[in-house]
């Protein structure tokens, strides 16, 4: 019993790394007379939500708190990918209650992901909560405070074809004032068996380049020297531009009015996004293998701002296992696309994977392949997890949760150990070369050193000197453990 309680504990490590602790917004007063505090769960895209939804109630004359004792307005924006995940957002309503019963005018709202899910069934579940507001419907929230305030519980959960946000210029949330999200893209069409996303957060959309770009920009203006763009894959980015007016009216010389030939894939807004300028590094994360395609393998080599660095979800390395989860590819496949990151962009590009252990009726044999296919690769880094069944998705209507829980942790503390030699031996292989580091901030253990990355993504602890925030630092690694570079600038 023990041992699997000390395992449980290793599942819960992985999984803050991969969702982190949750993200609260910060002291920010503009003089206004109410306060919101806001606090995010989940992955980058729900972080970068959480901006939007900070903009929007700002406009309506709410300023930002880190404290929700002193708080009007309380929202919690969710996650639904595991069951953990929720468990921690009811965990934290029960808190909540003491804060509504000391100032009852306060307002919680649920935000988010678990909110789509559960849509007003969690009203009936957290008698606390006031409003439950889809990723959709943000713009929305104005109105529904206002109901909220005349006593009303309010929701809106529709999912929309269209919503990117576009026009919304974010309120940088806990940010360093260096690195920054952009969302690309929202939704997701491609239905893995096993994932809640494409129920919670609807159909795929790309937002507008020229949005996008414009945003860069700004950001690189006021200071930022890294931005990330999102998307929960992003390789299917696709804009056809509006017609204009006259090929509405069905002349079709331009090359726009044929629609394909004038929309902007993923490779051509990278590129657009690099020529910024030379100084703002660009990353980005979805790459669903079965659409990372040659052409943004190619742009990324072509600029040196465009980080070396793939986050390529494998989530196993069996090809049966692959096609129960409808991932589209197989382990031949994976493997060929991993070959050509290292043909185009060679050895030193960073890889790294999310991996799921126990997934329903997985054998030994094929979880073996999962760390086989570890071994191929020598993944820089890892997200790890259990398999967590979602209600009403594709693999909890049509497949078993045969696996035991026991041997889904084993298998998943498999998986931990094997990564974390990789991370080690990838790490050895940057030993005494230069690396190229963009600060971004003291390091977490001591003000005497700061931190930044690389263009690899790995983090690169060094000592200060006269460096600051937002430099570029040529940093000669001497030493690492298997989660950092340690080293000195040159
Ligand atoms: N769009 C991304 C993934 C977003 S979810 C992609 O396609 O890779 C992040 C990760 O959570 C997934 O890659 C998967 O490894 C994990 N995940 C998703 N659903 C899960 C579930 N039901 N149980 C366990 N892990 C899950
Ligand atoms: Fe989920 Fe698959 Fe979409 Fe990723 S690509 S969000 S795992 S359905
Ligand atoms: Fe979670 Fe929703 Fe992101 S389910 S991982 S917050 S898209």
């Amino acid at each position: 019993m023990e041992r699997v309680v000390q395992q449980l504990d290793i599942l819960t490590e992985a999984d803050k790394e991969a969702c982190e602790l949750p993200r609260i917004s910060k002291e920010e007063n503009r003089g206004n007379t109410r306060r919101m505090y806001i606090e995010s769960y989940g992955c980058q895209m729900n972080f970068a939500d959480s901006e939007i939804v900070t903009a929007i109630l700002q406009e309506q004359g709410f300023d930002t708190t880190s404290d929700f004792n002193t708080a009007d307005l309380i929202l919690l924006n969710t996650c639904a990918i595991r069951d953990n995940a929720e468990q921690k957002v009811r965990h934290r309503l029960q808190h909540l209650v003491n804060v509504k019963k000391r100032r009852p005018g306060t307002l919680i709202g649920v935000l988010g992901c678990m909110a789509e899910r559960l849509k007003s069934k969690l009203l009936e579940e957290e008698k606390i909560v006031d409003m439950v507001v889809g990723p959709d419907a943000y713009r929305d929230l104005p109105r529904l405070v206002d109901e909220a305030d005349g006593g009303q519980r309010a929701v809106n959960v529709f999912l929309s074809r269209e919503e990117t946000y576009a026009d919304i210029s974010p309120v940088r949330l806990n940010s360093n004032g260096v690195t920054a999200f952009i969302s690309i893209m929202r939704g997701c069409d491609n239905m893995c068996s096993f994932c809640v996303v494409p129920f919670t957060r609807g159909r795929e959309r790309s937002r507008d380049p020229h949005s996008i770009v414009a945003e860069a920009r700004d950001l690189f203006d006021k200071g930022y020297r890294d931005v990330t763009l999102l998307g929960q894959n992003v390789d299917s980015y696709r804009l056809t531009p509006d017609p204009s007016p006259k090929e509405r009216g069905g002349n079709n010389s331009s090359p726009l009015g044929g629609g394909r030939e004038g929309a902007v894939t993923f490779a051509q807004l990278l590129e657009m996004v690099a020529q910024v300028h030379p100084d703002l590094r660009v990353r980005f994360t979805t790459s669903h293998p079965k659409d990372l395609t040659d052409e943004v393998l190619h742009t990324m080599a072509r600029y040196e701002n465009i980080c070396k660095y793939i986050h390529l979800p494998a989530q196993s390395g069996n090809s049966r296992v692959l096609r129960q989860m409808n991932r589209t590819y197989d382990r031949e496949w994976y493997l060929e696309r991993v070959a050509a990151i290292r043909r185009i962009l060679g050895e030193d590009c960073g890889i790294s994977t999310d991996m799921i252990a126990g997934f329903c009726s997985e054998t030994e044999e094929e979880h073996a392949e999962t760390l086989s296919l570890m071994d191929e690769v020598k993944y820089d880094f890892a997200y790890m997890f259990a398999y967590s069944e979602r209600p009403n998705t594709p693999a909890a209507k049509k497949l078993a949760d045969d696996v035991p829980h026991e041997t889904k942790i084993r298998r998943l503390n498999e998986i931990i150990a094997r990564q974390q030699q990789h991370s080690l031996e990838r790490n050895r292989l940057d030993l005494n070369k230069v690396h190229k580091v963009l600060v971004e901030g003291f390091s977490k253990r001591s003000n005497e050193h700061l931190q930044g990355r690389n263009s690899q993504n790995k983090v690169v602890v060094f000592p200060k000197k006269h460096y600051q925030k937002g430099d570029y630092v040529h940093v000669l690694v001497t030493d690492c453990t298997n989660a950092t570079l340690l080293g000195e600038a040159v």
